[in-house]
């Protein structure tokens, strides 16, 4: 097996997530919205992949933190307590030319509407405005009445119903710092310049946790969070070399942030933010104490009472999504035919096993391995396929990064076993019929590595 030593970039992801079905963009039938997907099946299984493996590690299996689901639309009081409705912008400017808008900070990131190989500004026909501050929260009516009083906010970030909710977790609960609430839900911002495919989306899944603590004790939670969302990555197979941890300069962090590092993955377009750990402070609780009137502060048994500070690691699964495919995707040429596979960790992959019958017109075969299937497909997301050549199948499977395949062959009517193909590895070996759902839970249990080629 040798690898081909091109680079993977953002359009072979994107191709590959078209021709599997893994996204589409959306609305294509009426010309699409800019930079807004749909998730196909694979999509949905990958990101359900994602999702509860994020909870798993935040909260089932720990003893302090506990979930929450909050509403999409709160009170609009809320972004104005926590600062969003002031602060939460970007600076924008147009040009009167191309017609065309552009973050005033990312300029040099940006290309000019009329001569590409330029950036905005650069070009004798460029003709920007002055920077003007635009707020990216989306804007509804809640309610019969389109006016001022009825103006709300799509949530740019889950973090704000989990202070709103720190009260109720509190009491009812009956948590005391240091304790965390997790959340996962769709956020929404109007983003300038969104682009590189789910890199930068106006609608997104944020997977955030508050975690809630003696302020004394802020600075040790911040560098212990820090090293467990770093290890979240490895353990699910991401390459070390791939990522690294960027701490903010003080110009760099948001208005409620007094330390934020971020993890930065390696992506095709430069090392760029995956996932951020902020130390919030009394910031949020402070603010909301204030606006609301509702004192958000711990008091302990003793009497002593205090604010607790936050610490907040955030990600959105659209970031992971992209950085596992990105870091699985690989070319290599095996028995001098190429094949694109993906070396998803066996936990994230959308599909664990595919159960083919050799032979597609042989109804023994076709009969064993469904029968196969229906047993796989009580304990796990499989796949049955017999259309097409073996060979093509396979090369379907490990383009979906399918870690196994089960073949139903001549022998297999003869001895009841069947054939277990490797993804990565492309061994083969043996195995009763009977005992196969028994190896497919183990070998998911196994700890995995991305093989080095
Ligand atoms: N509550 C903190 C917060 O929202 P953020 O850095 O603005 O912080 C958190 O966002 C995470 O959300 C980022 O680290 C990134 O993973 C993801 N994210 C932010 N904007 C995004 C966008 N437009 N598209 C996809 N993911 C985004």
């Amino acid at each position: 097996m040798t690898e081909l030593a091109q680079p993977v970039t953002m359009d072979k992801i994107v191709s590959l997530c078209r021709r599997r079905g893994f996204v589409f963009p959306s609305s294509e039938i009426y010309g699409g919205l800019g930079s807004t997907y749909d998730y196909g099946h694979y999509g949905v299984l990958m990101k359900n992949n994602i999702r509860s493996l994020w909870f798993q590690a935040m909260v089932q299996e720990r003893d302090d933190i506990v979930a929450l689901d909050s509403a999409v639309i709160l009170n609009p009081r809320v972004w104005e307590a926590s600062g969003h409705v002031a602060e939460f912008t970007d600076p924008l400017v147009d040009c009167r030319t191309c017609k065309l808008r552009f973050r005033a900070d990312k300029l040099e990131d940006a290309q000019c509407g009329r001569k590409p190989s330029k950036h905005p500004g650069e070009f004798k026909e460029c003709d920007l405005t002055e920077a003007r501050q635009f707020n990216l929260m989306f804007e509804t009516h809640v309610g019969a009445l389109k006016d001022e009083s009825s103006l709300a906010y799509l949530r740019p970030e889950t973090a704000q119903g989990i202070f709103i909710n720190f009260k109720n977790v509190l009491q009812i609960a009956r948590r005391k710092p240091p304790f965390g609430i997790a959340q996962v839900g769709k956020s929404f911002r109007n983003e300038i310049t969104p682009g590189n495919f789910l890199f930068r989306v106006r609608e997104f899944e944020l997977m955030e946790m508050e975690f809630f603590v003696p302020p004394g004790e802020a600075e040790q939670w911040y560098g212990y969070w820090i090293d467990q969302r770093f290890g979240w990555y490895l353990k699910y197979g991401v390459r070390e070399g791939n990522l690294r941890k960027r701490e903010h300069t003080a110009e760099e962090r948001s208005h409620y942030s007094s330390g934020t590092t971020d993890i930065e993955f390696l992506y095709p377009i430069g090392w760029s933010e995956l996932e951020g750990v902020a130390n919030r402070g009394d910031y949020d609780l402070t603010q909301h104490t204030r606006h609301s009137g509702t004192k958000l502060e711990y008091v302990g048994e003793g009497g002593e009472r205090y604010t607790p500070y936050v610490i907040e690691p955030a990600v959105s699964i659209e970031r992971i999504f992209v950085a596992l495919l990105v870091d699985a995707y690989h070319e290599e040429v095996v028995a001098e035919r190429e094949r694109t596979v993906l070396r998803l960790h066996p936990a994230v992959a959308p599909v664990k096993a595919a159960i083919l019958p050799l032979i597609s017109k042989n109804d023994e075969m076709v009969n064993r391995a469904r029968a196969l299937h229906e047993d796989l497909r009580q304990g796990q997301i499989v796949e049955y396929d017999d259309g097409g050549a073996i060979g093509r199948r396979y090369r379907r499977q490990d383009e979906i990064g399918t870690p196994f395949a089960f073949t139903v062959d001549e022998q297999t009517l003869e001895d009841d076993t069947v054939t277990v193909r490797d993804r990565d590895s492309l061994a083969q070996e043996r195995l009763p019929i009977g005992g196969v759902r028994a190896w497919l839970d183990d070998a998911l249990e196994r700890p995995w590595q991305a093989p080095k080629i």
